[in-house]
């Protein structure tokens, strides 16, 4: 029985994950010296070492298909046992067809699979995780699988102020019942929605404008306003209280932003603001260093991936952490504009065993290191590489090995080539 008396199935949560991203990235100091800014802004104030960089070759479908072909691979998951496909994104490749429907035919998924893709700047992902969560305890899902993947190309373009937050890649989810890596608790999932104008890409646009530093004050604003409706949700605050949390996730833009999001998690518990030295601000750098801090590597090394930055720390967590099992873990995604959902779930005993599948360490290493002529040219390819009849964008140009690729629009039809099972 479900906490609002409906008869609901209540085992739901996360089966499966994998990640793929661009074969190339930029070391963050390389940027900083080219731009004359002390690296340790990138580095420290930002909290980035590292940012993946998109080829031409590499688009929100090659990125989203691979990760999700990942997923089933590894965990053993037929492809007819997908009920459901959503794709989160903010960077899809058409106004009007989604991301999904391409994804769905390259993985050779069910007819009768439904498929759209979520777009609410980086919240389209958790709102497509929520929608398979109630789709499958309403007992809609007939036993079948949903499918989330989230899939962005994060650009503000060269020289911007978002510049070194950008980074490129795709998380796929396998969502089901008794999931074999972390049990949704949906009585604790809270919502938030306000209209701000703190991020934006308009239709003709293929970079972001952003008002910085505004678009931080919304993100920690709707971290309470989501915080205060999943209280309210769950009756009681305990089971969100943070000494129940073995972890807190956080959408995470940039490293440092996570940081400041459990700095407001802490605050908004306690009631309190905490500045200085006192003995909370002990209290609360104890508390990141143990439940945040460690668990932030693969955004440091892949940077932002919009839609899909809270769920690399969920996979940072799941590969490293060694859980035993019964371990609640809090998720904060937040998408500008802005829309906003918080809620935890529970480590399954099973997630240990599969830490090797979901580790994308193997696919980390084998990237090859830009420098700055070669990132600069690379974006500035890829501003025009998709134009009907541009010239074919060759994977071989960027020494991209065998694999799924874009490779350009004829008739203005988008073209690819590969297949995801060629994928390094
Ligand atoms: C994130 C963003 C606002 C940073 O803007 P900025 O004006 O270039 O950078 P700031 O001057 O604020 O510096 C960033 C951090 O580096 C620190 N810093 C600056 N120089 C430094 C140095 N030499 N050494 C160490 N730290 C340094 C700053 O103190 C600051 O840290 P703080 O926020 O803890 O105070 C900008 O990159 C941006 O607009 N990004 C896109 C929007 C975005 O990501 N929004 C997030 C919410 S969705």
């Amino acid at each position: 029985m479900g906490a609002k008396g409906t008869d609901v199935s209540r085992n739901v949560g996360i089966d499966a994950m994998a990640f793929h991203g661009p074969h190339c990235y930029l070391e963050m100091a390389d940027l900083a010296n080219v731009r004359g800014v002390d690296p340790n802004k990138y580095i420290h104030g930002l909290g980035q070492r590292q940012m993946a960089v998109a080829t031409p070759c590499e688009d929100t479908v090659t990125m989203a298909t691979v990760a999700a072909y990942r997923a089933l691979k590894r965990f053993d998951i037929d492809p007819g046992e997908i009920g459901t496909l959503i794709v989160g994104t903010e960077t899809g490749v058409d106004h009007s067809k989604p991301v999904a429907v391409y994804v769905h035919d390259m993985l050779g998924l069910a007819p009768n699979c439904r498929t759209f893709e979520t777009k609410h700047a980086c919240y389209g992902a958790m709102a497509g995780l929520t929608s398979a969560m109630d789709w499958i305890s309403a007992g809609r899902a007939r036993g079948r699988k949903a499918l989330i993947v989230a899939s962005d190309i994060a650009r503000y373009g060269l020289k911007t102020a978002g510049e070194p937050t950008q980074g490129a890649g795709a998380v796929a989810m396998i969502v089901g019942e008794k999931p074999r890596l972390l049990q949704l608790d949906p009585d604790t999932f809270g919502d938030y929605t306000r209209q701000v104008m703190d991020f934006w890409r308009p239709l003709y646009s293929k970079y972001a404008f952003a008002d910085g530093h505004y678009s931080i004050d919304c993100y920690l604003d709707a971290f309470t306003g989501a915080w205060g409706d999943a209280c309210e949700n769950a009756g009681t605050w305990d089971r969100l209280r943070l000494d129940q949390l073995a972890a807190c996730f956080y959408h995470v833009p940039f490293v440092k932003m996570a940081r400041k999001a459990h700095h407001r998690h802490c605050e908004t518990e306690w009631g309190d603001t905490v500045t200085g030295d006192d003995e909370k601000m002990v209290q609360l750098k104890a508390s990141y260093d143990r439940q945040v801090a460690p668990w932030l590597e693969l955004n440091s090394v892949i940077g932002n991936i919009y839609t899909g930055s809270m769920f690399l720390s969920l996979m940072d967590y799941l590969r490293k952490a060694e859980p035993a099992g019964g371990e609640r873990l809090s998720l904060f995604s937040y998408g500008s504009g802005c829309g906003a959902a918080f809620g935890t779930g529970v480590v399954t005993d099973s997630a240990t065993r599969y830490a090797a599948n979901i580790d994308p360490a193997e696919h980390l290493a084998r990237r090859k290191r830009l420098d700055i002529e070669r990132y600069e040219q690379l974006i500035t390819a890829s501003e025009t590489a998709d134009h009907n009849e541009a010239p074919y964008p060759d994977p071989a140009d960027w020494d991209l090995g065998p694999g799924l690729y874009f490779v350009g629009t004829r008739n203005h039809i988008r073209e690819y080539t590969g297949s995801a099972s060629d994928t390094l």
